[in-house]
């Protein structure tokens, strides 16, 4: 039951306004990750970003976000351990594998694989701290196999299989481009999978705590984040961007396509963001990381009409507090690494599972199943119509 007063829709009995998007609605309570978004903050477990993507790994910032502290050098070893005992996957998930479309977008194959592995796993002990640990473990190690096993299945290859002398990020290089990466070009990787591990209640981590708050199984909860992630509004906006650039063509052109797709109401993808009004802190990590790159590896001159559309846009969108955001340079660093451009969100996914993980756990923690309520805008009760008496709906 709901009542619309003007333009404020409240719920009849509550009183409550309905904000769409539920932007500003707080939904959970969380001490995975924090956001300044006037200042431009970001914190893990109460660590800035800036330190952890110069001192930490990947796999130990995960380690910190699902358990909540730093590892001692045991329990980080231990870890690490484990996930690499649990990289490969079954050949009958391979095989589901080469049934897909070549032609299939990687994030609906990675979301197929990855709820495949609750056929396998699917005992539902989410009381059981140590199934909890296990699926942790092979959720992390195997959804990289999964990505690169998908890429060459579509490229009519046998996957590879992982290689233990490599560490998480080289090896899932190693996987992808069958060639043992540059140690610095995987460094940076791994560094970027930092950078995208975590970041509050956003659209597939919600995702991930409605349906982990109905019990099911991790594998469903990864499966339902994936999908959500897959938006060109989430995720899939760094695929977008780099199609952007390229369509942009030189830093000349950056001025009048501003003002042509702003004129249009077009959104500029890699720019804005719900929480940040200011540039987004990972975006600002990012360039150095491209710099970086380019350093080490030789030029892109897409980085350079990168830059002039983020000089450009500071006077058109600046003062809406409308900045780059993380996928605005994440798809420069890897397509210098030879990732294709369908792949960079089936990245964004291997590192934010950490992220979707450590909220599954928070959500167990103190779980009340998601069951938020509406405001009803349809007909009112009404008898039913025999067919004779029906008229064609104008949408007919
Ligand atoms: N380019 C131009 N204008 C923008 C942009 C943009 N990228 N983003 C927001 N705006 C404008 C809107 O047109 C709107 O203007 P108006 O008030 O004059 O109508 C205003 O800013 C508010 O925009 P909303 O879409 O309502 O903002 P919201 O907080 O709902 O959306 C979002 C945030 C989805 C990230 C949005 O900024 C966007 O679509 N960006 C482009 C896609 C993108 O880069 N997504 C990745 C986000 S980061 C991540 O998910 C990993």
């Amino acid at each position: 039951m709901a009542q619309q007063q003007g333009d404020n829709l409240r719920h009849a009995r509550t009183g409550i306004e309905l904000r769409p998007g539920l932007d500003g609605v707080p939904a959970t309570k969380s001490a995975i990750c924090d956001i300044d978004g006037e200042q431009g903050l970001l914190t893990y477990r109460g660590y800035p970003m800036e330190d952890l993507a110069v001192n930490s790994s990947f796999l130990e910032t995960a380690y910190l976000l699902i358990w909540g502290e730093l590892p001692t050098d045991a329990q980080l070893q231990a870890f690490e351990h484990e996930v690499q005992m649990h990289r490969r996957v079954s050949f009958r998930v391979r095989d589901m594998m080469k049934c897909f479309p070549a032609s299939g977008h990687p994030m609906d194959a990675l979301q197929s694989s990855a709820a495949s592995l609750g056929l396998f796993y699917s005992r539902r002990a989410i009381d059981d701290p140590g199934y909890i640990y296990k699926a942790v473990v092979r959720l992390i190690a195997k959804i990289p196999t999964m990505v690169a096993a998908f890429q060459l299945i579509r490229k009519g290859q046998d996957p590879i299989q992982p290689r233990d002398d490599l560490a998480y990020s080289a090896n899932f290089l190693y996987m992808l481009t069958e060639r043992e990466p540059d140690p610095r070009a995987a460094r940076i990787f791994d560094r970027c999978l930092m950078l995208h591990a975590e970041h509050s209640l956003n659209a597939s981590t919600f995702s991930a705590r409605v349906t982990a708050s109905t019990l099911t199984d991790p594998y469903a909860v990864i499966a339902s984040a994936v999908g959500t992630l897959a938006g060109p509004l989430h995720g899939g906006a760094n695929e977008d961007v780099l199609a952007m650039l390229e369509a942009v063509g030189s830093p000349a052109q950056a001025g009048s396509f501003l003002d042509e797709a702003i004129a249009a109401k077009r959104k500029i993808m890699g720019f804005g963001h719900r929480e940040y009004k200011v540039k987004d802190p990972r975006a600002v990590i990012l360039q150095s990381l491209v710099e970086e790159m380019f350093n080490d590896f030789g030029h892109d001159d897409l980085y350079d009409v990168a830059r002039a559309i983020e000089e450009e846009a500071m006077t058109r969108l600046g003062p809406k507090g409308i900045y780059p955001n993380v996928d605005f340079y994440s798809g420069l660093v890897y397509r210098k690494l030879g990732i294709p451009r369908d792949l960079f969100t089936p990245v964004f996914a291997i590192a934010r599972v950490a992220g979707w993980l450590a909220h599954w756990r928070e959500q167990l923690g103190a779980n009340r199943i998601f069951r938020p309520s509406q405001i009803y805008s349809g007909a009112p009760p009404r008898r039913w119509t025999p067919m004779e008496k029906r008229a064609e709906s104008p949408a007919d």
